[in-house]
């Protein structure tokens, strides 16, 4: 468990940040706290409309937030924007959804980025789709358990 705390000499690289599954905004309030807290923006993307979750949100995290409405497979193979530091995944859950978003996105993070899918727990579709995305890729993964579990990939090749 300790070598997780290596992940944090890349914090400052962290940015920008995007989310895969608004929802209610949970994640979305929390990584919009980190994105204030690294100077950067949050591109949250979902295939429902979730803009009015700007309503709830301050000016100081509204001014950060970037919501786009569509398919997440869609929106990654048209991504021109910058790589990216920290792609947090929770979108559609299924081993097919979840080997798809991989397929579109891990090619724009960052080197040593952060790649972070909620929901990994044992025997789950997400834990399936990312041993096998993940299988033969130069990373380091920490999987922290529990109910809904999580786990962290440090992408380490460019
Ligand atoms: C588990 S919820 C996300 C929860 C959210 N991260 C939170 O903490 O409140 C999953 C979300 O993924 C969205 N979703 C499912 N399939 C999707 C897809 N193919 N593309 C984009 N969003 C998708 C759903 O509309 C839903 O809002």
């Amino acid at each position: 468990m300790l070598p997780c705390f290596t992940f944090l000499q890349s914090t400052k690289s962290l940015k920008p940040l995007v989310e895969i599954g608004v929802e209610v905004g949970y994640s979305t309030k929390h990584l919009l706290l980190a994105a204030k807290a690294l100077d950067s923006k949050l591109y949250s993307v979902d295939i429902l409309d979730r803009s009015n979750i700007a309503n709830k949100l301050p000016r100081e995290l509204k001014d950060r937030w970037i919501f786009i409405n569509s398919d997440s497979v869609k929106a990654g193979e048209n991504w021109k924007g910058e790589k990216i530091g920290l792609l947090f995944v929770d979108g559609n859950h299924d081993y097919k959804g979840v080997l798809a978003d991989l397929k579109a996105w891990y090619p724009h993070v960052k080197a040593n980025g952060i790649i972070a899918m909620h929901d990994c727990h044992y025997d789950s579709d997400v834990m399936k789709a990312v041993t096998d995305f993940f299988k033969g890729r130069n990373v380091e993964i920490f999987v922290i358990g529990g109910v809904l579990g999580m786990a962290i990939v440090r992408k380490l090749e460019t």
